[in-house]
């Protein structure tokens, strides 16, 4: 790797990065630090200590903007402090908002757009030898030159070495009437087969033994490749080509999820048996409204046809209440979809307005207070669920990919099961990318703990 270079008073350059939003930010999040890392920045925690803060930015919900906003204004005394720091703002909310940015928040150095990462490079020189203020927001994804993205060697993080995502396409198509997305992302665009390959196997090469394929709706993959490749050939050529030991992706949508791909849970040895499917509401009227192109009906049968290809496959979803025009009725139909289901974890909304989408028109708005007792009484509803199904895991035997020192829990280990769920444990560092058998001895509402049974490989 390149030595980091100094800056005038001899040491290494900080490089503070704060993420918001989606996985998608996050691997946006790796990009940026691996192309800067040639430039000479290296990570820290500790803000204070930054030459470089690259905020990465999320608008899909009124909430995650905020947290965006406060966290900007925050920043205004430590610019005054160290005028030589640089802040970048990139993701969702600069390629929303833009110019409107750098206007409001006046000692932002760059305002990067979601397809201008791969620049990033560049425009931060230009600021620093122009002194100059950017704003760039390219329309397509500039093929910069780290548009792939290369593994960071000596990364202090064990958890990167071992769980790496990998974009395999990037904005959506769909239009879900109250969602942002398509117009912070763009059009779906998919990227060649070969390319994610070549980037599996440097990622690999670097220790990877799981691999996160991410897009927002990947089951939809291959939309405009001329290598003509669906997502389950992908899976397949993976699956194949690779040495990965699991893979693992999101979001799917459940329009696009066919048999060809349930049947690929039973019989692709890599992939895990943990489905992330966003429902979003139980009322056939509300997702109408939504534009997801699926029944409540649809959608039960599919997760019927999931659990009988795969009988221990975790699902897990997202739903969003006070939706416009949200009747009680309406609410307690996803209520009753939540007890048809029983998923095995969820993320849950309350409905926001996101400008420009289509149902910040809709007349027919719920208010706040009927939307947080509704989202309260579902939070409980699935809290209860959410602990059976883990309390279901005790006594089990199961197989975990052993990620590294916990964070949370001292001195502990931790890693997944195949179904994604998160279990700790006491045993020596050196099981760090293994495959480990753990029997389940408690649960928790967000965790496992286990106990080694034998290593495994
Ligand atoms: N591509 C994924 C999800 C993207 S956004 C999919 O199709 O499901 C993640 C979640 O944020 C969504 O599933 C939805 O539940 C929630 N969300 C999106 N827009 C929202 C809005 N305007 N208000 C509240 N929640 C929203
Ligand atoms: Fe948004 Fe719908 Fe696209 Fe998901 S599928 S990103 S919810 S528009
Ligand atoms: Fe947020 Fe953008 Fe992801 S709006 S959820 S960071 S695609």
């Amino acid at each position: 790797m390149t030595q980091p270079s100094l800056n005038m008073a001899g040491e290494p350059r900080h490089l503070y990065i704060r993420t918001f939003g989606c996985q998608m930010n996050e691997y946006d999040s790796l990009r940026v630090r691996h192309i800067l890392a040639p430039q000479g920045y290296v990570l820290t925690e500790d803000i204070e200590a930054a030459d470089v803060i690259f905020l990465n930015t999320c608008s899909v919900r009124e909430k995650a903007e905020q947290k965006v906003h406060s966290f900007l204004g925050r920043l205004r005394a430590l610019k005054a402090q160290h005028p030589g720091l640089k802040i970048i703002v990139g993701g969702c909310v600069a390629q929303q908002l833009g110019k409107q940015l750098i206007g409001r928040f006046d000692y932002l150095d760059i305002v990067v757009g979601t397809r201008g990462i791969s620049s990033i490079g560049e425009l931060l020189e230009e600021a620093q030898e122009a002194n100059r203020r950017i704003v760039h927001l390219p329309e397509e994804e500039e093929p910069g030159r780290s548009g792939l993205f290369k593994p960071f060697f000596d990364d202090p993080l064990p958890q990167f070495h071992v769980a790496a995502p990998v974009t395999i396409m990037q904005g959506c198509n769909n239009f879900c009437t109250y969602c942002i997305v398509p117009y912070v992302r763009g059009r779906e665009r998919s990227r060649p087969p070969a390319e994610i390959i070549r980037e599996i196997h440097l990622l690999t090469e670097a220790g990877a033994r799981e691999i996160l394929l991410l897009g927002q709706n990947v089951n939809s993959y291959g939309y405009g490749l001329e290598e003509k490749t669906s997502f389950v050939e992908l899976l397949h050529r993976i699956q194949t080509e690779t040495n990965v030991v699991r893979i693992r992706f999101t979001t799917s949508h459940p329009k696009d999820l066919t048999d060809e791909l349930i049947r690929c849970f039973a019989d692709l040895p890599s992939l895990c048996k943990h489905l992330h499917l966003p429902v979003q509401a139980g009322s056939d009227r509300i997702l109408k409204r939504m534009n997801r192109g699926y029944t409540s009906g649809v959608y039960l049968d599919k997760i019927h046809r999931l659990r009988k290809v795969c009988p221990d496959i975790a699902l897990t979803s997202d739903v969003m209440v006070g939706f416009p025009g949200e009747t009680d009725e309406d609410f307690g139909q996803t209520m009753l979809l939540l007890h048809e289901v029983q998923f095995d974890g969820l993320f849950s909304f309350r409905y926001s307005d996101r400008a420009p989408a289509k149902s910040v028109q809709y007349p027919d708005k719920i208010d706040e207070k009927a939307k947080a007792r509704r989202l309260a009484e579902l939070q409980a509803f699935q809290a209860r669920i959410t602990m059976d199904r883990n309390m279901a895991e005790v006594g089990t035997l199961r197989e975990i990919l052993v990620e590294g020192p916990s964070r949370a829990s001292n001195g502990q280990m931790t890693g997944r099961t195949p179904q994604n769920r998160i279990v700790n444990f006491e045993g020596p560092e050196d099981l760090t990318g293994r495959i480990s058998r753990l029997r389940i001895v408690s649960a928790f509402s967000h965790s496992l703990k286990g106990k080694l049974v034998q290593e495994a490989e």
